[in-house]
């Protein structure tokens, strides 16, 4: 029940705890430390002293203790999984697939520690360089700070710890103060791999404390966070020179165009608009029908998202569950009464199934300027607007401070590709949703949703620094 840091390669206890409360039942599932000040100076400390221990191990030992953690993990599955379930109330068919695309991921990993290649440079295209050898090749950073949000607490931890000990990094890891049991449970597992001491260390309390200490600590040369906007914003303005990767959300849109196949592209939007109750940073959260099928996307959209299950996590069937605080209901509410008042129409939802459940909610009509359309949701409410012709959809599109992923659906190659050309985001999914996602592909934002590129290559390479060799004969 009462949890401890992880500092060093000991499990340290506090001077003071929180109650975690469970988002669903919002019953005490455990005392989890509150780090202070000492406490992250000793994880710095920690992980400055072991950069020498990652830099010299060799790539294999590095892919090995990677592999031995997806094992692990996959041996621990329902101990995860209950974890998983109780700390952010993901339904536990979905927090079944977190954590088999968590293995992956260290799978991934794994694979990729093996694969930091440099390149050979044709140092005789420059004149005067014709007698010279070049070559580069790529050398980890030292210190990163992992700072991670709750929607997806084991694969999104993976993403950075994963392609860290990938590079022969250390790391400091905070996770979201609502889910610290999965990473605390995830050190324990990298013990038991044989990762040294010192090389992962896990605070856990407070953002605001432990975030500011670790963005501006020079010891620090990286710092890879997944979250809010604004907290982005204030990460990018204090790290200085440090190396940044930031992952800030969306308000993702799909187009469907006129297809033949409705129901696919309907049970698609159902589950990406839903799925964890659409706390997804590539949700479906702004849908764009053309006028010809319309009424007809609508109705079965309306009827399929009325089948979805709504109740406690932990039973099998259920599709959605908590938010991850009752505040998020509030807010919520209040957009869709904004959206309203400006026109919008309700056509599903809105109502609470209890004091934690928002139910699936549906819109038309939504006018561009109100907080659901220019905004992150982060809940389960997605509109459904119509479109003429194409050009005027790719507009709606990217009328928006985001760019993370987006989705069309069309049978048509030409008007395939004009979106894929012409749509603002950092990555476009064709006949899916913008909610589709694995994780060795390429991911991250343009515009507000951010800077640098996860996907386990990626982020393993973006956590190097290329180091320039030239040889003189
Ligand atoms: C995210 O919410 O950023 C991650 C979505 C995913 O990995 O599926």
């Amino acid at each position: 029940m009462k949890k401890k840091l992880y500092i060093g390669g000991n499990w340290v206890e506090t001077s003071e705890y929180y109650e975690l409360r469970s988002p669903y039942s919002q019953e005490v599932i455990a005392e989890v430390p509150l780090a202070d000040k000492t406490h992250v100076e000793e994880a710095i400390r920690a992980a400055s002293e072991n950069v020498h221990v990652m830099r010299t191990m060799p790539a294999h030992e590095r892919a090995d203790i990677l592999l031995r953690v997806a094992t692990l993990l996959e041996e621990n599955l329902e101990e995860a999984v209950r974890i998983l379930v109780l700390e952010n109330a993901k339904p536990i068919k979905a927090a079944r697939a977190e954590i088999g695309r968590t293995v992956q991921t260290y799978r991934f990993a794994s694979e990729e520690a093996k694969r930091l290649y440099g390149e050979t440079i044709p140092m005789d295209a420059a004149i005067g360089s014709e007698e010279k050898f070049g070559f580069t090749v790529r050398e980890p950073l030292g210190v990163i700070a992992a700072i991670t949000p709750f929607n997806f607490p084991y694969n999104l931890a993976a993403h950075k710890l994963g392609p860290a000990i990938a590079a022969g990094n250390t790391i400091v890891l905070k996770p979201a103060s609502q889910t610290p049991l999965s990473s605390l449970f995830i050190a324990e597992l990298f013990e038991k791999a044989g990762l040294p001491k010192g090389v992962l260390n896990v605070i856990t309390g407070s953002g605001a404390v432990i975030g500011d200490l670790l963005v501006t600590d020079e010891r620090v040369k990286m710092v890879t966070f997944t979250g809010s906007l604004e907290v982005g914003q204030r990460i990018k303005k204090l790290a200085g020179l440090k190396r940044v990767t930031l992952e800030l959300g969306s308000n993702s849109p799909v187009i469907i165009d006129k297809v033949q196949d409705l129901d696919r592209a309907v049970n698609k939007c159902v589950m990406g608009s839903f799925a964890y109750s659409g706390q997804v940073c590539i949700s479906v959260q702004r849908i764009y029908v053309h006028e010809d099928i319309y009424d007809a996307f609508l109705e079965k959209f309306t009827q399929v998202a009325q089948t979805l299950k709504i109740g406690d996590p932990l039973n099998e069937g259920t599709d959605i569950s908590a938010l991850i605080h009752p505040n998020e209901i509030t807010r919520i509410q209040e957009w869709i009464e904004e959206a309203e008042s400006e026109g919008a129409t309700k056509v599903l939802g809105g109502d609470l199934f209890n004091e934690t459940i928002l139910s699936p909610t549906i819109l038309t009509n939504v006018p561009h300027h109100v907080s659901l359309c220019t905004l992150e949701a982060f809940a389960p409410v997605v509109f459904v607007n119509k479109f003429k012709d194409i050009d005027e959809a790719i507009k709606d599109a990217n009328n928006s401070q985001y760019g993370l992923q987006a989705g069309i659906f069309t049978d048509s190659i030409q008007t395939a590709l004009k979106a894929v050309k012409e749509i603002e985001s950092g990555g476009i999914n064709v006949n899916d949703v913008p909610t589709f996602r694995v994780d060795h592909m390429p991911y991250g934002g343009v515009k507000n949703s951010g800077t640098g590129k996860e996907g386990i290559k990626y982020s393993t390479e973006e956590m190097t620094e290329i180091k320039f060799i030239s040889f003189s004969s």
